[in-house]
């Protein structure tokens, strides 16, 4: 990222950044929607361009992970593991297909089987055992 970038993103601070806010515009949808992507790009002084690479980047804010719930990690160790589809199938018991969403490496590679429920996810499935 350039400097001027950084500068843009981090000018409100620590705590009211450009990546923490596209972060809370996408939690309800799982991606931030087109309106609030132009209300942040305005807010913070940045391209359009800029503002949609971020976006797409970053798994937990991409368009194509909208509405999922869970994603299933497609990173290196844990397809040569063959893992995956049997965690795919078990996950079907709870989620329609549409829910489950990939991911490239959630850093449980020693592990295999990874996949991370989305926030929303997390706090439902939390609150169920409570
Ligand atoms: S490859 Fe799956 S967690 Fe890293």
């Amino acid at each position: 990222m350039s400097k001027n970038l950084s500068y843009l993103a981090g000018r409100k601070g620590v705590n009211r950044n450009l990546f923490e806010e596209l972060g809370i515009a996408a939690e309800s949808q799982g991606t931030p929607s087109t309106d609030a992507l132009e209300e942040l790009r305005k807010e913070f002084l940045v391209g359009k361009a800029s503002v949609y690479g971020a976006i797409t980047f970053y798994d937990f804010l991409k368009p194509e992970n909208k509405g999922k719930q869970v994603y299933v990690c497609n990173g290196s160790a844990c397809l040569c593991a063959g893992t995956q589809p049997d965690l795919i199938e078990k996950l079907k018991k709870d989620f329609s297909e549409n829910e489950i969403g990939e991911m490239c490496c959630l850093g449980r590679c020693h592990e295999n089987s990874a996949f991370s429920f989305c926030r929303q996810e997390l706090f439902r499935q939390r609150d169920k055992f409570h």
